[in-house]
């Protein structure tokens, strides 16, 4: 079992100015967008086979997390993200293909989703430092 050397307690949380800028529908389309790179992408296999539901229950949580209704806290309860990703082999490799599907997905946000310019890099930052956060093996 591969532990972080960090807590999450030092990964600074992203804007919640975002979701004002964004709404729903843009965060859902974003959260789209990203999977359907992860589709595209080598760690493919690890999701479930349809894309589009994996894709609007993440969208959830990052409406909650940029600052919005805490909808997936109450539909599914406490995120306890690194325990929701144990049941999956997360190792350096897989980590990279996610953070470069996101960040493929983030170069063309503030076009395609209203993301606000001045928040995006702070939240590149917080999914860097988050995804080491989950990963659970060498
Ligand atoms: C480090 C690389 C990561 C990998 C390889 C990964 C992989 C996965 C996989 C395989 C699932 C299950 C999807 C399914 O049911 O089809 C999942 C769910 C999810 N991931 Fe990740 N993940 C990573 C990082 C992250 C990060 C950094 C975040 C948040 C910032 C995140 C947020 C979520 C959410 C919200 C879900 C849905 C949880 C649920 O099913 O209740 N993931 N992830």
């Amino acid at each position: 079992m591969f532990i972080p050397p960090i807590h999450p307690s030092q990964i600074a949380a992203p804007s919640r100015e975002i979701y004002a800028y964004m709404g729903d529908d843009n965060v859902i389309a974003m959260l789209r967008d990203f999977y359907r790179e992860l589709e595209k992408s080598p760690i493919r296999g690890m999701f479930s086979a349809d894309m589009q539901a994996a894709a609007d229950k993440s969208a959830l949580f990052f409406i909650g997390l940029l600052g919005g209704p805490p909808l997936y806290h109450n539909k599914y309860g406490n995120p306890m993200m690194r325990a929701r990703h144990m049941p999956f082999s997360i190792n350096q490799a897989g980590r990279d293909e996610w953070l470069a599907c996101f960040n493929r997905v983030l170069d063309r946000a503030v076009e395609k989703y209203s993301f606000p310019s001045q928040h995006l890099a702070g939240f590149r930052e917080f999914l860097s430092g988050f995804s080491l956060w989950m990963m659970n093996s060498e």
